[in-house]
């Protein structure tokens, strides 16, 4: 008998890993990547099913649940993840949504695939979710699920939450699948943002091309039916960042590092995806040009540039591979000396202790996305300032920038402008960087990701049903179940992520 939960979470991506542990079990490991590094924290702790897909080709394996998390497992096949997954998804709408900084590649066979996996995780959904349950569905993947959903279960209360930006109706336009995508999305009850420009931007496009009546936080469909839209930015397991930071074991890796850096006066740090919306190519022109110009030398001032894989499939992201790690070469080519690289290049992925303690080392940490729905790494640097230092440099682009206000903000296309103002985060009096630090600080106590969630859940069901389920902020709970977030699952049953065949 199938079990069925009152609070589904509908994501493309399952959080489980085939990242095998020496007793050859599977970890629960985050993957890269903002989605699942901030549902993991609320959805360890919440009876609820996730659905989603498990990484590997074929059929979908049985997976037992993750503590009181149940997993529903959804099967892609290779024709599928070329069409759907790296094609729709990330080949026309993650460019699209990211204001076509790589051109959006329109294929007509792609929206046929898109379609047939949305009915099928609106399908598993309509499975699982017990009657008059919520269900949140996540992310660009998966526009059209709440349409299809509301179709096979009129009984269910729906939102859907877009991680990335939502573009500008004249880049929307574009899309020629846009009005059934829009009325995809806007089969929800609550549809939620990172920024409330862009449910400014749904509202637009609504009335132009729905002949909706709508506002900024209501959408009314010419069926009469009411959408509620509205901003809700997301965030991170701040408690859980800050204890990591303050690991003795973390704070003696932190030193270690700065010590295996060759000790420089300056460590500047960027921890991304691999992708071409994080402008990791803008900000190595700058560093190039600062170099170049004198006005840095390797030996004072180091780079440290992690950049996990990602989409490794997809043809732009094969391309910005080869053309970063080219340019690394060059800059560490004609800078470096024997023993002191101009730039560390990192091409994996770090588990979280590693991550704070890059974050504890760095001086200035360097995020300069063209385009981000949030940024989750400009918020992790915060929190993981324990001791009140470090410089950030944000780009205006990134979600991050509405809220962290005392941060170096800067346009990244303007290269000038990003050469000074990496040299004057650079430069910057502690007293100022202090006072930066501790204001943002101040701004994510407040605003970690149960909030959000709370926030989020709140207002899809008023009654507090839904949020009554949330671990609490920050507390002991959050912690302890944090500090054991390792699911056991036998080695024969994990599935391969990250990594299908080529
Ligand atoms: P995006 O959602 O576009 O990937 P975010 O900055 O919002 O960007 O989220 C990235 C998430 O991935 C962060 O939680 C970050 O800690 C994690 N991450 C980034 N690089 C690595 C890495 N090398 N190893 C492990 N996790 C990483
Ligand atoms: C962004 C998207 C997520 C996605 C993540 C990692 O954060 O908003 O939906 O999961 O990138 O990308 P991937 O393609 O590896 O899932």
């Amino acid at each position: 008998m199938v079990r069925q939960s009152s609070l589904v979470v509908v994501a493309n991506r399952l959080p489980l890993d085939d990242n095998a542990a020496p007793d050859g079990a599977c970890e629960w490991r985050r993957s890269p990547g903002g989605l699942t590094s901030a549902l993991h924290t609320i959805l360890e702790q919440t009876p609820a099913t996730w659905v989603g897909w498990a990484g590997g080709l074929g059929p979908a394996p049985a997976l037992p649940d993750i503590g009181s998390l149940r997993i529903r497992p959804v099967a892609l096949s290779e024709t599928e993840l070329r069409g759907y997954y790296e094609g729709f998804a990330n080949s026309t709408l993650w460019p699209l949504y990211h204001d076509a900084v790589e051109p959006p590649v329109f294929d007509r066979d792609w929206w046929e695939t898109y379609q047939a996996v949305n009915v099928r995780f609106a399908q598993a959904t309509a499975e699982v979710a017990e009657a008059g349950a919520a269900v949140w569905v996540q992310d660009y993947h998966l526009s059209l699920v709440p349409r299809y959903l509301r179709a096979l279960r009129p009984d269910l209360l729906i939102g859907f939450f877009l991680h990335v930006p939502f573009p500008p109706p004249e880049l929307f336009m574009q899309l020629p699948r846009r009005i059934e995508l829009l009325r995809g999305m806007l089969g929800a009850d609550l549809v939620g943002f990172q920024r409330p420009q862009a449910a400014h931007n749904v509202a637009q496009l609504a009335a132009k091309l729905l002949a909706a009546q709508s506002t900024d936080d209501q959408i009314t469909l010419a069926d009469g039916r009411q959408v509620r839209t509205g901003a809700f930015p997301v965030s991170i397991d701040v408690a859980e960042m800050q204890s990591l930071a303050r690991r003795p074991s973390v704070v003696t890796r932190a030193r270690q590092l700065r010590r295996d850096l060759g000790e420089p006066r300056r460590v500047l740090l960027s921890v991304d995806r691999l992708d071409y919306t994080k402008g990791i190519e803008h900000r190595l022109t700058a560093y190039s040009e600062l170099l170049r110009d004198g006005r840095i030398k390797v030996r004072d001032t180091v780079v440290v540039q992690v950049a996990v894989p990602s989409r490794e499939r997809v043809d732009s992201y094969r391309a910005l591979r080869d053309r970063i790690e080219g340019e690394v070469g060059r800059i560490n080519g004609e800078y470096g000396r024997v023993g002191e690289a101009a730039i560390h290049y990192l091409n994996q992925p770090f588990d979280r202790a590693e991550l704070a303690a890059l974050y504890r080392t760095a001086d200035v940490m360097v995020v300069t996305p063209l385009r981000d729905g949030m940024n989750l790494v400009a918020k992790e640097f915060v929190a993981a300032r324990e001791d009140g230092a470090g410089a950030l440099v944000l780009s205006e682009f990134a979600g991050a920038a509405d809220e962290l206000q005392d941060a170096f903000l800067v346009n990244p296309h303007d290269v000038d402008g990003l050469k000074d103002t990496l040299l004057r985060a650079m430069r910057a009096e502690p007293a100022d960087l202090r006072a930066r630090m501790g204001a943002m600080r101040e701004h994510l106590r407040g605003h970690d990701i149960i909030a959000w969630a709370r926030a989020y859940l709140t207002a899809l069901d008023d009654s507090g049903r839904l949020a009554n389920q949330l671990p609490l902020a920050g507390g002991p709970k959050a912690r302890g179940a944090a500090a054991k977030a390792r699911a056991i699952i036998p080695r024969s049953r994990s599935v391969a992520r990250r990594r299908p065949p080529a």
